[in-house]
């Protein structure tokens, strides 16, 4: 084990190599990675590094929006089986096709998703900032949200605003709607529930920490949000309803305190596709480069650069 972490380590300061790591990538990968972040980090990780080679340890849309952001930099994918059940439930031709439905109206896309989705698309959001962006997009608008029908109903009760909203929902985190959240809160009396707006059961349990327990522990976050809760909270546990990789960091972060998953098997085997072998493949051949063409990147950049400029 310490043979390849020592390989890499050398392989990156060849290349002029940065490691970018998603929450849910394996506890290995998180361990050797240069930042460990959210969908909005590592996009301004991205936006912002001064290396030549950005090796994403995460999945293929994150890849691509790296790409469009730094197109002089060269962005490897160590796995291009790294895909996600969500990006892939809208495509191109079924954006333009609902646009055609609703003229004059602003698209607002979740950055799960293509590149050429997003080159259809205003504005893009990722689950930390979607409620700002929306709130800053004029009130007589109307938006066409897509495609995480989960983010976009809990968008809507947050904002006021009515809102189109495509029916797509990523695998791993609609079932957590199946879970018995209220099983789960008489368990963990005390604990902090912490929970991401992809999930199933975001706005039933929004409604229910408002209007039945009138319970303040209830919080919807992004990954990210969640890590910040935990490093600011006094609670002493905390459930956790997203993929189970972001455990290693809260663990790493406060070993003292119990987190619980709300579902075990919250597991997303795209973002599993990573490891330290291909990890290491990757730096060394250099391989697999995610490369928007600039045609499709140009279009793609503005809704990204609107959605970092609002954050
Ligand atoms: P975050 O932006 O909250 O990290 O979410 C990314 C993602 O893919 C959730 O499944
Ligand atoms: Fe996509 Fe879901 Fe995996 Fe996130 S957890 S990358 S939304 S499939």
């Amino acid at each position: 084990m310490n043979d390849i972490i020592n390989e890499i380590l050398k392989l990156k300061k060849e290349k002029n190599a940065v490691i970018l790591a998603h929450n849910y990538q394996i506890s290995e990968v998180q361990d050797i990675a240069d930042f460990v972040g959210d969908s909005l980090g590592l996009s301004q990780q991205a936006a912002k590094t001064d290396a030549e080679v950005i090796a994403f340890c995460g999945v293929h849309f994150m890849a691509e929006t790296a790409s469009i952001i730094s197109p002089n930099k060269k962005v490897l994918l160590p796995d291009l089986e790294a895909g996600c059940s969500l990006a892939a439930t809208i495509n191109a031709d079924q954006l333009r096709e609902w646009k055609e439905k609703f003229p004059n109206s602003v698209v607002v896309s979740y950055v799960n998703t293509t590149a050429e989705v997003k080159a259809e698309s205003d504005y893009c959001v990722t689950s930390s900032n979607a409620v700002k962006v929306v709130e800053a997009i004029p009130p007589d608008k109307k938006i066409l949200f897509l495609p995480d029908r989960f983010l976009g109903q809990y968008v809507s009760a947050m904002t006021g605003r009515e809102m189109e909203i495509w029916s797509g929902a990523c695998h791993v985190h609609e079932k957590i709607g199946d879970v018995n959240f209220d099983d789960a809160h008489k368990e963990h009396p005390g604990a902090d529930f912490l929970i991401h707006p992809e999930c199933g059961c975001s706005s039933s349990c929004m409604l229910k920490s408002q209007v039945y327990f009138d319970c303040k522990d209830i919080h919807i976050f992004s990954t990210e949000g969640m890590i910040r809760h935990v490093k600011e909270s006094k609670a002493e546990e905390f459930v956790i309803a997203t993929e189970t990789g972001i455990l290693h960091r809260l663990k790493k972060m406060k070993p003292e305190a119990k987190f619980y998953p709300l579902s075990e098997n919250a597991v997303c085997e795209y973002m599993k596709k990573i490891t330290l072998e291909n990890l290491y493949e990757s730096l060394l051949y250099e391989q697999y480069e995610v490369k928007v063409p600039e045609e499709i990147a140009a279009r793609a950049r503005l809704p990204i650069e609107r959605m970092l400029a609002i954050v």
